[in-house]
């Protein structure tokens, strides 16, 4: 790399950018989060710190401050909200990694692996009370009724997952409106509490949380074909998790949709029955592989993409702006 292109801001991720811009106020969020990590109990501490302090993207908080700087809101309600926001994140995290049973998150061992279940569970219900008594400070009914909306529908996301486990009669529009409760919602409530601080119009706040939803889905459809297709150590959790668990994932769904006789007879003894054997994984990515799922499930996520574009034009022109436009390149070609 010449120095002229090293030092091309282009060449940063739009997260690196956005937490450039945003960085007093990241650091402002990061800070409400460890403040807030402490308690009386230090197993507590302890877990949720093994977990929050080893990183992740914070693309949910960042959204929020982004949102918020783009409306010249305020940003000190913001940053409480953000912190909430990675709070529910990181309970849902914790829960996530219990039921689908994986042992990596963020590049180390999960903490059900290193703690056990049970702990992990408990500590992710510390961490969702936390985040509503963090709603209460903000005091208003509008923020708390966004995000303990979306705590909810989170919730109804991981149900409704479970229930169509190992089922590939499942459609389409039901994985949709799955992801779209899992993942989603949380996206959409990030963007559109950054509008309310901001006393922004109804029409706009609209906007914001369609933005965060359809890039939400678009992200998650990514996440589901990394599943299958990543290099681990860049993803920081293991591949071929979904795979094992049954999981219905948009690879799983559209490779079976596109798949020969006996290719539909293999996932369904695979993933319909849970009858695995050893070398099953890589041929699951192989037929994936020949049919090309991987480029046609980074289409679809791309339609979604294109739905949050256009409500970006609704928001005023900053230097934020742009950044929240190539966000929605990044979360369809990232690779972790
Ligand atoms: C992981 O989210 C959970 C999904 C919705 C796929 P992220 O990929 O944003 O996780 P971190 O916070 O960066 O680790
Ligand atoms: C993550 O979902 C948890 C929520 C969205 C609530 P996944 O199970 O699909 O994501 P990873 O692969 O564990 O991060
Ligand atoms: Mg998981
Ligand atoms: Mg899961």
């Amino acid at each position: 790399m010449t120095a002229m292109q090293s030092s091309d801001k282009r060449s940063s991720s739009p997260l690196e950018g956005l937490s450039e811009i945003l960085k007093p106020d990241l650091d402002a969020v990061n800070a409400i989060i460890l403040d807030k990590l402490t308690s009386d109990v230090p197993l507590i501490h302890q877990i949720a710190s093994y977990l929050i302090a080893s990183g992740g993207k914070r693309i949910r908080p960042l959204l929020t401050l982004a949102v918020t700087t783009a409306l010249d809101g305020d940003l000190s309600r913001a940053q409480n909200l953000a912190a909430v926001v990675e709070f529910i994140h990181s309970a849902t995290l914790l829960h996530d990694d219990v039921v689908d049973e994986s042992a990596e998150r963020r590049g180390q061992a999960s903490a059900n692996d290193v703690f056990g279940n049970q702990v992990s569970v408990l500590v992710g219900d510390f961490l969702f009370s936390r985040s509503f008594q963090l709603m209460v400070a903000d005091g208003s009914l509008e923020t708390l009724r966004i995000l303990s909306d979306a705590s909810a529908v989170i919730a109804e996301g991981e149900v409704l997952q479970l229930q169509m486990q190992r089922n590939l009669d499942t459609s389409w529009d039901q994985y949709i409106r799955m992801i779209g409760a899992k993942t989603a919602a949380l996206f959409a409530a990030a963007c559109e509490v950054g509008a309310v601080v901001s006393d922004s119009a109804p029409d706009l706040q609209k906007a914001m949380y369609e933005y965060g939803y359809n890039l939400g889905v678009a992200f998650q459809i990514a996440d589901d074909l990394l599943d299958y297709n990543a290099d681990q150590a860049a993803l920081g959790k293991q591949i071929g998790d979904d795979f094992k668990e049954g999981k219905i994932s948009a690879p799983v769904l559209m490779a079976y949709q596109a798949g020969t006789e006996d290719e539909k007879a293999f996932w369904l003894r695979t993933i319909g029955k849970d009858q695995q054997e050893e070398g099953d994984l890589e041929k699951a990515q192989n037929m994936i592989k020949e049919h090309d799922i991987i480029r046609e499930g980074l289409d679809k996520a791309r339609f979604y993409a294109g739905q949050a574009e256009k409500t970006l034009e609704n928001l005023p022109v900053s230097p934020v702006k742009p950044l929240l436009e190539q966000l929605l390149h990044y979360v369809i070609e990232r690779s972790a």
